[in-house]
């Protein structure tokens, strides 16, 4: 089968990929010229850890190509895919406008039936918003294609977006025809012979479950992180209660770390728009609108425990703090909304000097810090960042920050207060005994 991708970020970009793998002859399209020419040339626009040996793979299968050119991606597919981004706008509602942009451009060069798939997280509603688009262009082409709206969204996880591919929970397939879900069937033909589980559904259910799915998550991340304020304050573990809840079937142990709050280019940005489409239909989604709140002052609390401890008066003049991770998590160089934003510009704010260092993340934490200026020095190695530092704080549980050599960390530093916002040595007090440790919820 045929298959088109509108869009080379994370997701449209893994979901080609590993489509390719599945056997499918993928075109995968962009407007970015210069995303489109690193990838011909073999490159990643992104840091993705796995999808550099896929992609060559596929393409010297000749199974997967790129480009920009929207005519050719959408007559040569049988089913194209949406995967382009859906920011927020101001008032916290997804922009629409390049979802809405591809759907016209697909209807301008249809030239028989096709299944557009909408991968991107999109609001209740813009299913039909896209089949309208599409009939009315063409019908102003006087064109009568046959054309049917499918929503397909994505759960890949950033850093572990190839295995979330290759072997997800589940695929949610959301619509009322049924030629397009026997084609969507053999789309995902691989994994439906692995049992992995499908849903079928309709579009508006299908759209919600993405948004209720990250949302939930986020709630839980919030929930356990205000556990862990109120764990500082009453002498308990908040890992072992994580632990504890965890071993309950019905909570699950799975994102319940307790840390600096949750960033990312979805969890914030998805929040926000299911609090926004609530309130468009009347509804107030308190509990969500509470998570969100619990993020920022998650955030705040950090800035707070590190000023009350090493700073005097609330200042942190002429101190220096050395931060490890700056991408909102590992394995990534993102840094959409990383909470290593808000906390360096709280910690600045006090006086504070950052000396940084992210094994991904500098590149695009050197634009998104820049109105800091000189306050922020980027390092080369996590050892660097601790030299003459008063404190240093693991902002994100990177691999090689669980194993850095403490010893030299330790010579390095001026003072020896460690933040370890992540919780990664908590449970090694021998290796931590040296250092002021503060951890997040212990
Ligand atoms: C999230 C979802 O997990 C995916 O299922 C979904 O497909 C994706 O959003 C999306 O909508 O595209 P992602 O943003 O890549 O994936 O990252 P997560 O691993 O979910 O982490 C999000 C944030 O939560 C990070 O800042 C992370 O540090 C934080 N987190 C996660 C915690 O603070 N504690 C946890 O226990 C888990």
């Amino acid at each position: 089968m045929n298959i088109g991708v509108v869009g080379t970020g994370y997701v449209g970009l893994v979901q080609g990929v590993i489509l390719s793998e599945f056997g499918m002859n993928v075109i995968c399209m962009d407007v970015d010229e210069g995303k489109i020419d690193m990838l011909k040339r073999g490159k990643i626009p992104i840091y993705e850890p796995g999808l550099k040996e896929l992609l060559d793979k596929n393409v010297q299968a000749k199974r997967l190509r790129f480009t920009t050119d929207m005519k050719e991606t959408t007559e040569n597919s049988d089913v194209i895919f949406i995967a382009v981004g859906t920011p927020p706008k101001e008032d916290g509602s997804a922009d629409l406008q390049y979802v809405l942009q591809v759907a016209e451009d697909i209807a301008k060069n249809m030239n028989g039936y096709k299944v557009v798939g909408n991968k991107s997280t999109v609001p209740v509603g813009t299913g039909k918003l896209v089949q309208k688009t599409i009939k009315s262009i063409l019908d102003k082409r006087g064109m009568n294609y046959e054309f049917d709206v499918v929503s397909n969204p994505e759960f890949l996880r950033e850093g572990k977006a190839v295995k979330d591919c290759l072997t997800p929970d589940r695929v949610v397939i959301g619509t009322e025809s049924d030629k397009a879900r026997e084609i969507m069937k053999n789309v995902y033909d691989v994994l439906y012979i692995n049992q992995t589980p499908f849903v079928f559904t309709n579009i508006e259910t299908a759209e919600m479950i993405k948004y209720a799915s990250n949302a939930f998550l986020a709630v839980k991340i919030s929930y356990i992180n205000e556990m862990a304020l109120l764990s500082e304050k009453v002498g308990a573990d908040v890992q072992e209660i994580a632990r504890a809840m965890g071993m309950d079937e019905r909570i699950s142990p799975k994102f319940l770390q307790a840390g600096p709050g949750f960033g990312g280019s979805c969890f914030p940005k998805d929040t926000k728009a299911i609090v926004d489409i609530g309130k468009k239909y009347g509804e107030d989604m308190i509990v969500i609108e509470a998570a969100i709140k619990a993020n920022e002052k998650q955030k705040q609390k950090m800035v707070e425990k590190i000023v009350n401890n090493v700073g005097e008066q609330g200042s942190l003049e002429g101190r220096t703090i050395g931060v490890l991770g700056l991408s909102f998590k590992p394995e990534t160089d993102d840094m959409r909304e990383a909470p290593s934003i808000d906390i360096i510009e709280g910690l600045v704010k006090a006086g504070a000097k950052i000396q940084s260092y992210c094994p991904q993340g500098m590149k695009e934490a050197k634009w998104r810090l820049e109105h800091l200026g000189n306050s922020v020095k980027y390092t080369s190695n996590e050892y660097e960042a601790a030299k003459e530092a008063n404190a240093i704080v693991i902002m994100t549980e990177w691999y090689q920050f669980r194993e850095m050599n403490l010893e030299k960390i330790k010579e390095n530093m001026k003072d020896r207060y460690l933040f370890d916002l992540r919780n990664i040595y908590s449970k090694r007090e021998k290796l931590v005994s040296d250092f002021k440790y503060f951890g997040v919820g212990n």
